[in-house]
């Protein structure tokens, strides 16, 4: 009997979750597998919301943001009862292997799955976050940057015009790399991230000598994770007497058609997937660093952190003092 293999997404959704989706029951069918598509992320597994990855489940999905599959974050899954009905929902249908799409959460809880029922899965990281340990990339980060981009080339627009301060803010619950990134690319004049300390009177300092210099507008971004957004543009208003306002871009960083960088990269994350059950792994969490695509054992990801890049960290640097 054909082997039967699931694909899913799970947890926050990200731009290159539809392409990784097509690439994984394109080449898992290649490879001799039955692919089947499970909606709804782990309610879905539960609910059995599973159904044949018939072609035109897949076509027309490429460009699109989010994932077609739809997500969603479940405490039943927490519940053996549930995980036990999840699994009988992949027995009766002859499934015996997985692929996520998603994050350490995502991840985890997949692995739980795995030492209950022994279902082996392989995860590829996607999270706008980039902060999965193991690898240097996660699918929708350029998709997200991109947005950022946009968003900030249109802010500096309209900061020009006024003559303002605007601090923006940028997704990253516990992770400053979408900010650094964003505030190198888009020529921030500061930047506040969980991983770098920061001096207000500095800051204040070298804006002041700036201003006395000629410059008339301010671009901060600042880290959803720094939790500093509402005091830095307080303080650019109080202390510094700016014209400041505050812009939190929000969810619209999730949202967009996959850059072709993500396109690619979910391509080759979805063979590496495939290839990483055909050669026998079973909880191996997809990775791309130094250049290469390869695998972790889940438990590097769960056990270790994220670091970010150092000499990005030490580009961005000045902008925090
Ligand atoms: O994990 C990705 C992320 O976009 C974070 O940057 C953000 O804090 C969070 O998801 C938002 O989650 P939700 O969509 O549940 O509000």
């Amino acid at each position: 009997m054909t082997q039967g293999i699931a694909i899913m997404t799970s947890g926050g959704d990200s731009a290159g979750m539809n392409p990784a989706v097509k690439c994984c029951v394109e080449y898992a069918r290649k490879q001799g597998y039955e692919p089947y598509l499970i909606y709804d992320g782990l309610r879905g597994l539960i609910d059995d919301h599973i159904v044949p990855a018939d072609r035109d489940k897949t076509s027309g999905i490429l460009h699109r943001g989010g994932t077609v599959l739809r997500s969603s974050r479940s405490k039943r899954f927490f519940q053996l009862e549930y995980r036990q009905q999840a699994y009988d929902n992949l027995q009766k249908r002859g499934i015996g292997q997985m692929i996520v799409i998603g994050g350490d959460g995502s991840f985890s809880a997949l692995n739980q799955f795995y030492h209950d029922f022994k279902v082996p899965f392989a995860g590829i990281p996607a999270t706008i976050d980039n902060d999965i340990p193991g690898t240097e990339y996660c699918l929708g980060v350029d998709t997200a940057l991109n947005q950022i981009r946009q968003a900030v080339d249109s802010i500096r627009d309209t900061a020009t015009s006024f003559s303002r301060a605007f601090v923006v803010e940028v997704m990253g619950r516990h992770c400053g790399y979408l900010a650094m990134v964003s505030a190198l690319a888009c020529g921030a004049e500061v930047c506040l991230i969980p991983e770098l300390p920061y001096d207000l009177d500095k800051i204040g300092a070298r804006l002041m000598e700036e201003k006395n210099n000629g410059r008339r507008y301010v671009l901060a971004i600042v880290a959803e994770g720094a939790r500093m957004s509402d005091h830095f543009t307080r303080w650019l208003s109080e202390t510094m007497g700016l014209d400041a306002r505050l812009t939190v871009l929000g969810h619209v960083q999730r949202g967009g058609s996959p850059s072709v960088y993500d396109r690619i990269m979910a391509y080759k994350f979805a063979v590496a997937a495939v290839e990483s059950l055909k050669s026998g792994q079973t909880n191996a969490i997809m990775t791309f660093a130094n250049g290469a695509f390869g695998s972790v054992p889940i438990e590097t990801v769960t056990s270790s952190k994220y670091h970010l890049d150092q000499d990005l960290l030490r580009l961005c640097a000045p902008l925090s003092c």
